[in-house]
């Protein structure tokens, strides 16, 4: 297991390039589920949730392979396999997407049903709902998703929206299976998302006939027989907004090249609300540097809702940012209500926020002193990596594999643009044996459960870039396990 350690205070400055989107391609792998032919994708993320879908489709027979360049080649099974087990949609809920095209592509699917997960309950009642629309049995038997649609899938008019507003990968499903039914599916309440619109545009690039992209009214006309095509999906947004975030709460200058700030917008706008310094252009944000002794952010309030409005995926980052703005801000999330996981381990570094329900309320500026954290989900995770970029003396952040989901070497390209952050072994020690991070309604005092860090605590070995610099007092304290780079 890898930690990162990082030392707080640098400005940033250069330039980074943006991934592919990793939400963009898990389905877009999913989607080379509904033919024979190759699906060449030349900028899949290299993540490890990436990894763990090729495993799934693996399972299902397909044959994938990735070049040096990095170019995913997915090749189908004439006929897939239709059981994907616990095994892999344990690892990734995202695996849930293999439903709808093995189902059109094969008539018969069994699914494991994901269970919850850290930022909240994730039912997938939509999913089945869209299946059942167009024609599927589908039931749900000893925690798996049985579909059967003996004769093949019918297009129907649905609506897909639920309670908490419509649904990304349900969307993403549904329209996968529609494009093999016979006849039109209309999907209104369908997510507006930029990933699901870059699947459609995958689709119709196979052959299958869309419209309606972008809009909550997904119209599709149902063909015999899809082929293979080449798909690059979209810069991954999420990506870009936290490499920005890293910019503008160091008050540095730096350039996120290769992104797509109309995917983005809200997250432009607030940071103008927060006077925080950016420009950008087509494909390029750029933050501006300026001095955080005389100017703070000013406290911006943010409401987590579907796209157009602001990700939940940037939540935990912009309150990370908060705990740096001159004031209160309000964090509201909509869309996983329990998404707060990070909470205490910032205030572990000395964050002031209180949770009142969907709510936090973040009371700035903190003085962010480095400390050990525990990252519990992907974003937490980034969040708590801005934060220590900001904080006084080392952070460390241990459980990473959490970050390395999603976010493709984050730590290199960190120190690439300035950032003193090393990933190394983590002793195992040195992490409590409870799984569980520290609960925000204890104090931060009584919510540590990790022995002290610090002057006292071991330091990293090696470091993934050589511009990383480790301190004396850390270099002569006991030393974990060296770490070979490893991607
Ligand atoms: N929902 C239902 N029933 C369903 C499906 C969803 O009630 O059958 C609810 C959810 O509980 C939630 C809301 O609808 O309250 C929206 O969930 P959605 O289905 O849109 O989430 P998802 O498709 O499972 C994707 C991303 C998430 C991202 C959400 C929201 C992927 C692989 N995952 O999840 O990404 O937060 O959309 O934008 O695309 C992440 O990257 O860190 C991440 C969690």
């Amino acid at each position: 297991m890898d930690k990162f350690v990082i030392e707080g205070g640098r400005k940033l400055h250069g330039s980074v390039r943006v991934s592919g989107s990793k939400n963009a391609v898990l389905p877009v792998l999913a989607a080379t589920l509904l033919t024979d032919e190759p699906v060449v994708i030349p900028n899949a993320p290299d993540v490890s949730d990436v990894r763990q879908m090729v495993k799934v489709l693996e399972g299902l027979g397909s044959k994938c392979e990735r070049s040096k360049e990095g170019v995913l080649t997915v090749r189908s099974a004439p006929v897939p396999h239709n059981e994907a087990g616990w095994d892999c949609v344990r690892k990734m809920r995202g695996s849930v997407a293999v439903l709808g095209p093995v189902l059109a592509r094969t008539q018969h699917a069994r699914v494991s049903l994901p269970g919850g997960c850290v930022i909240g309950v994730r039912p997938v009642d939509l999913h089945i709902k869209g299946m059942r629309a167009l024609g599927a049995k589908v039931d749900v038997d000893g925690g798996d998703i049985i579909a059967s649609a003996t004769g093949g899938l019918r297009g129907e008019e649905m609506y897909l929206g639920g309670a908490q507003g419509p649904t990304v990968l349900g969307t993403a499903n549904v329209m996968m299976a529609a494009t093999l039914a016979k006849g039109r599916t209309v999907i209104h309440g369908a997510a507006c998302e930029p990933e699901v619109v870059d699947l459609g545009d995958c689709l119709n690039k196979m052959g299958a006939r869309i419209t309606g992209l972008g809009s909550p009214r997904i119209e599709i006309e149902g063909v015999d027989r899809l082929h293979g095509c080449t798909h690059s999906v979209i810069p991954d947004r999420i990506e870009a907004g936290t490499l920005v975030i890293a910019g503008a709460m160091t008050g540095s200058k730096i350039r996120v090249e290769g992104c797509r700030p109309d995917h983005l917008m809200i997250l432009l706008e607030r940071m103008r609300e927060a006077e925080l310094p950016h420009h950008f252009g087509t494909d390029w944000i750029e933050t501006m540097a300026f001095d955080q002794r005389k100017k703070r952010a000013k406290p911006t309030d943010v409401t987590t809702l579907p796209h157009p409005a602001f990700p939940t995926d940037l939540q935990a980052q912009w309150m990370a940012l908060m705990t740096t703005a001159d004031g209160m801000s309000l964090v509201t999330e909509t869309i996983f209500t329990d998404r707060y996981m990070h909470v205490a381990e910032l205030m572990r570094m000395g964050a002031n926020i209180r949770r009142q329900g969907a709510s936090a309320i973040v009371m700035g500026p903190a003085n962010l002193k480095g400390t050990q954290v525990m990252a519990s989900d992907l974003r937490a995770s980034a969040a708590l990596v801005l934060a220590g970029l900001v904080a006084e003396g080392t952070t460390e952040v241990h459980r990473v594999y959490h970050i390395d989901r999603g976010y493709a070497r984050i730590e290199q390209r960190l120190a690439e643009l300035g950032a003193s952050i090393a990933r190394v072994d983590d002793d195992p020690d040195a992490i409590a044996t409870d799984t569980a991070p520290a609960k925000e309604t204890l104090t931060p005092a009584k919510a540590t459960v990790l022995p002290k860090p610090a002057a006292t605590k071991a330091a990293p070995a090696l470091k993934t870039n050589p511009a990383v610099k480790t301190s004396p007092a850390r270099a002569s304290a006991k030393k974990p396990k060296a770490k070979a780079a490893r991607r």
